[in-house]
């Protein structure tokens, strides 16, 4: 078959039509449908109302397709991927499949993909060339790319064209789908690609299985309207949608009922929560206020847009109590000039005025942030203007990126005068920052008492156990077993860059410092 052929057989899945929709639904629904994603199509906003769905079923023909057969996700990119990934576990195993920890023995494999820089796309690929050879050794194994990927038109095509031993195609629109995706692809010979590049819909009851019992994922929006000039994320993600306070509320009161010690409630941009529900003013200090009084341990959030962090939030923040004093506040650069070109919509000063707000509010607040470098024709000025805003804030950690050009968004287009040399050196002493800044940050923590939730092993040593502060420092120590899972106390005795070690301490009336 050539590559016109197989590219004209592409599969898109239409037999199963969406349940009880009318015929007019029933047409929209095929236009959602493409045989590949389209990034201008993605980039659209429309004025569609979202439709929250609570009808989510194992089709009955479906009920054994997973019996005897055994799964394995391999994922990439952020939490958002993670908690996706547990999500089609869910799916996956109402189906009757099993998981297994390695590709060896697995019927169906799905790399969960992200698409924010270059090299997470390689590592895709590189992956998919290891795979061809279990695919070819087993023709019945099904082999799936879903994830941000999936939603690009270039990374489709190059599927379709390089790796045309792969199975299925999906997006991130459409995991709910699953069951139907699988479907046609037992049946079929070809290719099943079905990528909708806009939906606007949120599905409230899908099945989801957790990865460990401690601590706990909860989407609370999904998309990002934001359009950073450099991110392909509002392309990959679609528009903001915000799920309804009481369905986030009774899943968090679930979680604690369950027993989890904590949760991160997860978003692209979570500080534009609520924006979108037209028949309440409701954000997310509203929802942080009411999820503060639900009984468990630790509520943090991610990720933070400083454009829309407001004083409300801030506010209710300051109450504590499980609310951790860490947070995740984005900066990408610390020069006015490449935040106007990033289109982050805020200015340094805008940005430490905030950070000062915070600071003053919620005591011994902790942030840490993201930074790119190497902006398209970043100068050594604006470099260092980020160097000097790092240090003015001191931040505890950072992740820290040189910029990847994403197809389809607006810096992929801008001439770049900046060479990989020296985005690459701007990196390094950036780093060198970063380091210095998280090694100090880690000595404040000496002979403190800090709460470590417990959560497991360590993976370098299992005779030492390994738990995160209210911070998300990373505490090993010496203690028993039975602690995992637990909130404990440790006394730290001795601090690196990115870990701290420590001494169980069993006094119940330690005083916890920090
Ligand atoms: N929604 C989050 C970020 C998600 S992506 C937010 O707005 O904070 C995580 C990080 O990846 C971003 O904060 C940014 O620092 C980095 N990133 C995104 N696109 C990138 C690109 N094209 N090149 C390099 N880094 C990028
Ligand atoms: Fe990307 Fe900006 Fe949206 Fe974050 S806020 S996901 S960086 S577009
Ligand atoms: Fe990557 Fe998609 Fe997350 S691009 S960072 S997996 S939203």
């Amino acid at each position: 078959m050539n590559e016109k052929q197989r590219l004209e057989s592409a599969q898109v899945s239409t037999a199963n039509s969406p349940d009880k929709k009318s015929e007019k639904d029933y047409s929209k629904y095929f236009e959602s449908v493409y045989t590949a994603p389209s990034l201008k199509d993605a980039k659209k906003r429309g004025k569609e109302e979202v439709q929250y769905h609570n009808d989510f079923a194992i089709p009955e023909e479906f009920r054994d397709m997973g019996k005897g057969r055994k799964f394995y996700i391999r994922t990439y990119g952020c939490q958002m991927n993670e908690h996706d990934t547990e999500v089609m576990a869910g799916i996956l195993m109402a189906l009757g499949y099993e998981p297994t920890n390695g590709v060896e023995d697995a019927n169906v494999i799905l790399l969960n993909t992200c698409a924010i820089r270059e090299n997470a796309e390689n590592k895709v690929f590189g992956e998919l060339g290891h795979l061809k050879a279990l695919k070819l050794e087993k023709p019945d194994l099904l082999l799936g790319v879903c994830g941000c990927m999936s939603q690009e038109e270039s990374v489709v095509n190059r599927i379709l064209s390089k790796h045309s031993f792969v199975d299925m195609i999906f997006g991130t629109h459409n995991i709910h789908r699953l069951p139907n995706i699988l479907n046609e692809a037992y049946l079929s010979k070809e290719m099943v690609v079905e990528v909708w590049s806009k939906e606007g819909d949120v599905i409230e009851n899908l099945p989801k299985v957790r990865k460990g019992n401690i601590k706990a994922w909860v989407n609370i929006m999904y998309g990002c309207d934001k359009f950073c000039t450099y991110c392909i994320v509002p392309y990959t993600r679609g528009k903001e949608r915000s799920r309804r306070p009481e369905e986030i509320i009774q899943e968090v009161r679930h979680l604690a009922a369950q027993g989890y010690k904590e949760i991160t409630l997860l978003g692209q941009n979570v500080n534009a929560y609520g924006k979108d529900l037209t028949d309440i003013k409701y954000g997310l200090g509203d929802l942080m206020d009411e999820i503060r009084k639900i009984d468990i341990p630790r509520i943090r959030f991610t990720t933070s847009h400083p454009r829309d962090f407001d004083d409300h939030l801030i506010e209710v923040l300051a109450k504590g109590g499980n609310l951790v004093e860490h947070i995740h506040l984005p900066v990408q650069s610390g020069s006015t000039d490449v935040l106007k070109i990033m289109a982050r919509k805020y200015t340094r000063e805008q940005y430490l005025e905030l950070v000062r707000k915070i600071k003053a509010a919620i005591p011994g607040a902790t942030l840490t942030t993201d930074i790119i470098v190497g902006y398209p024709n970043e100068t050594e000025e604006q470099f260092e203007e980020t160097l000097s805003l790092y240090r003015e804030v001191g931040f505890d950690s950072a992740y820290t990126f040189i910029y990847s050009p994403r197809e389809g968004t607006p810096a992929a287009k801008m001439v770049d005068n900046v060479p990989m040399e020296v985005k690459k050196e701007r990196l390094q002493r950036l780093n060198a920052v970063v380091n210095e800044f998280a090694a100090g940050r880690m000595k404040d923590h000496q002979d403190q008492i800090v709460e470590v939730l417990v959560e497991g092993e360590s993976k370098r040593n299992p005779e030492v156990l390994a738990g995160y502060t209210r911070k998300n420092k990373l505490v090993n120590f010496k203690g028993p077993k039975s602690a995992i899972g637990q909130l404990v106390k440790v006394k730290i005795t001795s601090t690196n860059t990115w870990s701290l070690n420590g001494e169980m301490i069993v006094e119940e009336k330690a005083e916890v410092l920090i």
